[in-house]
């Protein structure tokens, strides 16, 4: 069950599919070699730095196999718990194909996947991380916005005093749009959004009623938010709040933003249960895994990636790390990882080949797709013209009987656009013709909401 429009694939110059494969994808082979010999640099024993070099000579066959266009080969047994998953979907479609025309989103997750086994068949360095260094530095580079979500969030939410119901409920819902597009803009790809937003936009929000917030809400092309609050509010009236799931997207300043939005949704009592769901190996850079979770939550609490700041300033990321970490003592929050979620299927095909998680997620309330890749997966990174319905574009995820209501927030980063409803195609037409490279500048983004299908 396929959708009618072709898939992006890396020889399709019009499309960002070729600068990736061609380009950008032998530069982060390239990054990810330098960033392992620098630990091969601060080595000592033997058994251990000739047991790396195997994987900086894995990695650079890769890196050959990708400039030469080669043929895509199964994934070697390395003991990893997707391996059947990703050998039945080569089998299938992918025997015979090369990086250049398999589809893109699959020969671009094949990369990542290559990249493991680089690692998983080496003796003691399985789990290296070679985005890990990149991570972090997101986050302590980040400075600014992070100080300024902690001072202003650290506080629990509370409403004035001797308000009416109807106006804690405005209230409510302005605080939901403004944490909404912090944890949208904190998907965008230099951060410099999100760092003008909180800036301006937040004093603008407290001075002025938000009309700040109307400017950047002016780029977000396909917008579901009010649809989002309908759904969102709602879930109050469930004994303590609904369950709301986080298919995350990248580590360090996203993840933060992330949280910070979660924290609310529980605080406001529209969640009882959130549930994060990560990579299970480095994945497109500069994806969640459990280490890069727990190294945020931690530094966070004990660490000091800020020199520069005040004891104020520090005691409210502290604190509100230790908040985050009680979450996830008492089982408010959970951090899970399936295996399906680092493999080359688009979520078309979830119901069908991770049966075990489809049914998970058809018990959540909202499922929150973060992210440019997730959005790919979710349309199954094909040219629908812009004004497809986001219900229609995400198939199953939305027709499957059990399909929970998905919301995808992205900054747009690649081709494939839908949900600017019915002048979409002009929309984008015109952006097309007025602003080269609308398409992946993370200027501009979507928050599109499929209401699901009950079981
Ligand atoms: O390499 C291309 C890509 O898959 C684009 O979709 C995007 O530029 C990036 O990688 C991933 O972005 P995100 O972290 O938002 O999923
Ligand atoms: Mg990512």
């Amino acid at each position: 069950n396929n959708p009618p429009w072709p898939a992006f694939r890396g020889y399709h110059t019009y499309s960002f599919a070729n600068a990736t494969m061609g380009v950008r994808l032998p530069t982060i082979l390239s990054k990810a070699i330098q960033d392992v010999l620098m630990t091969v640099n601060t080595l000592s024993a033997e058994s251990l730095i000739i047991d790396l070099l195997g994987c900086v000579k894995r990695m650079e066959e890769l890196k050959a196999e990708l400039e030469g266009n080669g043929v895509l080969r199964y994934i070697k047994d390395d003991g990893e718990a997707d391996v059947a998953l990703w050998n039945k979907e080569i089998a299938k479609y992918f025997l015979g194909k090369d990086f250049m025309n398999a589809t893109w989103l699959f020969a671009e997750a094949y990369k990542y996947r290559r990249l493991r086994e680089c690692f998983t068949l080496s003796q003691h360095w399985a789990d290296y991380d070679v985005f890990f260094r990149q991570k972090c530095d997101t986050f302590s580079r980040s400075t600014d916005a992070v100080f300024e979500l902690s001072c202003r969030f650290v506080e629990p939410f509370m409403h004035a005093a001797h308000i009416s119901e109807g106006e804690k409920l405005d209230a409510e819902k302005l605080m939901f749009h403004e944490l909404t597009q912090i944890c949208l803009w904190g998907n965008s790809t230099d951060l410099s959004l999100l760092i003008n937003m909180t800036e301006e936009q937040i004093k603008s929000l407290q001075s002025t009623g938000g009309e700040a917030l109307a400017q950047t809400e002016k780029n977000i092309l396909g917008n579901h938010t009010e649809q989002l609050w309908d759904l969102v509010k709602k879930l109050k009236g469930k004994t303590r709040g609904g369950r709301i799931d986080f298919i995350l997207d990248n580590a360090g300043f996203e993840l933060y933003c992330d949280c910070v939005y979660a924290d609310f949704l529980v605080q406001m009592g529209f969640a009882s249960q959130v549930r994060f769901h990560g990579k299970r190996y480095p994945w497109f850079v500069s994806d969640v895994t459990k280490k890069d979770w727990e190294w945020l939550l931690n530094s966070m609490v004990y660490g000091r990636l800020f020199p520069d700041v005040t004891e104020i300033e520090r005691e409210s990321l502290k604190s509100l790390g230790e908040r985050w970490k009680e979450y996830e003592r008492n089982g408010t929050w959970i951090y899970e990882q399936h295996p399906y979620w680092c493999t080359g299927y688009t979520f078309w095909d979830l119901h069908s080949e991770a049966p075990d998680l489809f049914l998970h997620l058809s018990k959540s309330d909202l499922v929150i797709f973060k992210g440019d890749l997730n959005h790919r997966k979710l349309t199954y990174d094909c040219a629908a013209p812009a004004s497809t319905p986001f219900s229609v574009a995400i198939g199953s995820m939305a027709s499957a009987p059990g399909a929970p209501p998905v919301c995808s927030m992205r900054t747009i980063k690649s081709d494939v656009v839908v949900g600017l409803g019915k002048n979409g195609d002009e929309i984008a037409a015109n952006l097309n013709k007025e602003e080269d490279g609308w398409k992946i500048s993370g200027k501009y983004a979507v928050v599109l909401l499929s209401g699901g299908r009950p079981g």
